[in-house]
């Protein structure tokens, strides 16, 4: 049995609660799929802060550098602000992410037929709605220099360099591939050079994905389309900090942030993280969502460790348990059933297991016939 090598960032507020629920998720998932995994926890964020002065340990970065995937929950809290600015939890994450060559961000944000209510807009806006934002992760204004502050100013540099927008500009491409074949650049090209630059490697890597239909726009009037007409879109590819941006208005349409999975990829590693902050005024209530962690695992599963179907029967169960009603706090409405979040890993998990009995029955039916 192939074993594979999975580092788990638990970090702050909800984190641990997600992370452990998504871990029973893919122990189930994992036996369906006759696939084992080697699980190392390490401490990332405020509460390696705690423990050892730095919010990300050389011990954590080494073991992440050792593995196959990295799981990560979620990193801050309002008990970490005053920190200097290198201490901070979110320094971890953009120190993780780029330790790790993580240059593209992958945020699908889709709308489940059973929660268009729980939308902030019109059922008949968001309704099918199924957007991928993919974001670069590893440059742009997040990481250019010159950077710094002084007691006069504080100033930011927007660079990117032919490497960096091609490679992105690829996997969106391929993405948008598999899916609808539609691709929405996004950049401020009408006012900045770096977005002029950003334009020209796109088009010309267009050359080489000619069934994709390649449209751009200015990214004041995308986040304007995304609340207007989210359906126009299916993959959209954009900078660092647009995609920051963007990818939260695209996260809001489907209604909850509880909801959202993502995979952060490079060319050696892989990192799945729930879109969702820590959320520390619910933590340790047994009140978090984890069907966005949840999802990361099945995103994990399909893009590192090649499970297409195992990834879909999670998909499934999330789907299943959503129609049957349940709901934990953040996306009920007025007829759910408002569960805990140990309630929704059981029925999830449920729904998996039930999954994996109808694949035997379908396998015997069809042998019997
Ligand atoms: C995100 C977050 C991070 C970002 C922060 C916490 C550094 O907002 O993952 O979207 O800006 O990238
Ligand atoms: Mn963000």
């Amino acid at each position: 049995m192939k074993t594979y090598q999975l580092t788990v960032l638990s970090g702050d507020g909800i984190g641990p609660e997600v992370v452990d629920v998504a871990l029973d998720v893919l122990s189930v998932a994992s036996k369906q799929a006759n696939i084992q995994f080697d699980v190392t926890e390490k401490l990332m964020g405020g509460c390696a802060f705690e423990k050892t002065g730095h919010p990300l340990p050389q011990d954590t970065l080494d073991a992440c550098l050792e593995s196959d995937a990295v799981l990560l929950g979620a990193v801050g809290g309002p008990k970490w602000d005053e920190l200097p600015h290198e201490k901070k939890p979110e320094q971890a994450l953009l120190g993780l992410r780029k330790a790790l060559g993580l240059f593209s961000n992958l945020r699908p944000a889709k709308v489940y037929d059973a929660l268009v209510d729980a939308s902030s807009l019109k059922s008949e806006i968001v309704r099918g709605s199924d957007v991928m934002v993919v974001r670069e992760l590893t440059g742009g204004i997040y990481f250019s220099e010159p950077r710094g502050m002084d007691d006069s100013k504080g100033w930011n540099t927007l660079a990117y360099e032919k490497e960096e927008v091609d490679r992105i500009a690829c996997v969106a491409f391929e993405l948008a591939q598999k899916r609808n074949g539609r691709l929405t650049s996004v950049h401020k090209a009408n006012v900045l050079e770096s977005s002029q630059f950003w334009r020209e490697c796109v088009n010309r890597i267009h050359g080489d994905y000619p069934d994709v239909s390649l449209s751009e726009m200015y990214v004041d009037n995308a986040a304007m389309q995304l609340v207007r007409d989210p359906r126009q879109f299916d993959v959209i590819v954009t900078q660092n900090l647009f995609g920051d941006i963007l990818s939260d208005i695209a996260a809001m349409i489907t209604g909850s942030l509880g909801m959202l999975p993502s995979a952060s990829m490079g060319k050696k590693y892989a990192m799945y993280e729930p879109v969702h902050g820590s959320a520390p005024e619910i933590a340790g209530t047994n009140q978090a969502n984890p069907i966005a962690t949840i999802g990361s695992i099945a995103m994990m599963l399909e893009y590192t460790f090649n499970e297409p179907e195992s990834a879909q029967r999670i998909n499934r169960a999330i789907d299943q348990v959503l129609k049957d009603g349940y709901r934990t706090k953040d996306i009920a409405s007025k007829d759910s059933i408002i569960v805990s979040t140990s309630e929704m890993r059981n029925h999830i998990i449920e729904n998996l297991k039930q999954d994996e009995t109808s694949i035997i029955e379908m396998v015997r039916t069809s042998y019997e016939e």
